[in-house]
């Protein structure tokens, strides 16, 4: 579908997106690619790293992969400082990086828990603290820019009431959403970052959807979905070029849910 931004929406940015070689993380890389933005995506498979960023730049794109796991410190630091060196500033940083499986919460194990929780939730705050320094206000590179760059953390609506079989995902998914909120409160007033983060539905054609959901999940879609049908992955990132463009300049600590109506509706009667 036509994006309704502007090309140059996010022109001269520089953006690292972790799990940005897949998925929704992918499609957020592509459209912030596609309004001018410079790319660098982050993932533990290099190979799937590495046709992402062909297409990405088969697209005209400015896009470099660097593998690694948001699990390890020492991997956080090396992409965000060479995503420094490739294109010499930080704007964007979106945290789409999520490990998931089906468990009952019987069968969870403690370490089947922290994994989910080291995956999604400290990974994204060791992504933030490691890209801070980046993001700052007049920080290397961006002195330019009148502002702090952007944070988008991307979480869920699992956690708004409670998801068979997610228990795990589902504590991630509310840590990240507080993780937003106290860094959109603390690095808003002391550095003009703005955090903020997206909250997606049922996404169609990705590894989340194809893993978590029934595949008659459309024909039940009367039932459950106020809007019918499952988004795509070009809703959500829309809603990422929204948030880190001046469009959402006065946007901070929110998260935007982007899920057609679904988590609050209940079956028709
Ligand atoms: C129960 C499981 C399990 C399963 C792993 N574990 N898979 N427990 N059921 N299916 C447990 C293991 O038993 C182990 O605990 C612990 O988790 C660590 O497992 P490992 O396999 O050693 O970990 P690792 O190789 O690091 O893999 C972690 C992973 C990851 C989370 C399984 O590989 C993964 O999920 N990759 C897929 C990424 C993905 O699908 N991303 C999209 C997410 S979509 P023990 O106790 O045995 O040591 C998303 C959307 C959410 O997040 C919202 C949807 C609506």
């Amino acid at each position: 579908m036509e994006s309704p931004f502007k090309a140059d929406a996010v022109k001269g940015k520089v953006a690292l997106i972790t799990g940005g070689g897949s998925g929704i993380g992918l499609e957020i890389t592509k459209q912030l690619g596609k309004h001018g933005a410079s790319v660098v995506i982050m993932g533990r498979r290099k190979h799937i790293l590495d046709s992402a960023v062909s297409s990405l730049r088969s697209l005209g794109i400015r896009a470099v992969g660097f593998d690694g796991d948001v699990r390890k410190p020492e991997d956080a630091r090396r992409v965000v400082e060479s995503t420094f060196k490739q294109f010499g500033r930080l704007d964007i940083l979106v945290n789409a990086a999520a490990g998931n499986f089906l468990s009952s919460a019987e069968d969870l194990s403690p370490n089947g828990l922290r994994t989910v929780m080291d995956i999604d939730t400290v990974g994204t705050f060791t992504m933030c603290h490691e890209a801070l320094k980046y993001l700052k206000k007049g920080a290397p590179g961006r002195s330019d820019s009148s502002s702090g760059g952007v944070i988008l953390n991307i979480s869920a609506t699992l956690h708004y009431t409670a998801t068979w079989y997610q228990l795990h995902v589902s504590a991630a998914k509310a840590a990240i959403d507080a993780t937003t909120r106290n860094l959109a409160l603390e690095w808003g007033s002391e550095y003009d970052i703005r955090v903020n983060g997206i909250a997606p539905g049922l996404i169609g054609d990705t590894p989340g959807m194809s893993k978590l959901v029934p595949k008659d999940i459309n024909s039940q879609a009367k039932n459950l979905l106020p809007l019918y049908k499952a988004g795509e992955k070009w809703d959500i990132a829309m809603a990422a070029l929204y948030l880190s463009s001046d469009a959402g300049k006065f946007i901070n600590g929110a998260i935007v849910v982007v899920d057609g109506g679904f988590w609050i509706s209940q079956p028709r009667p």
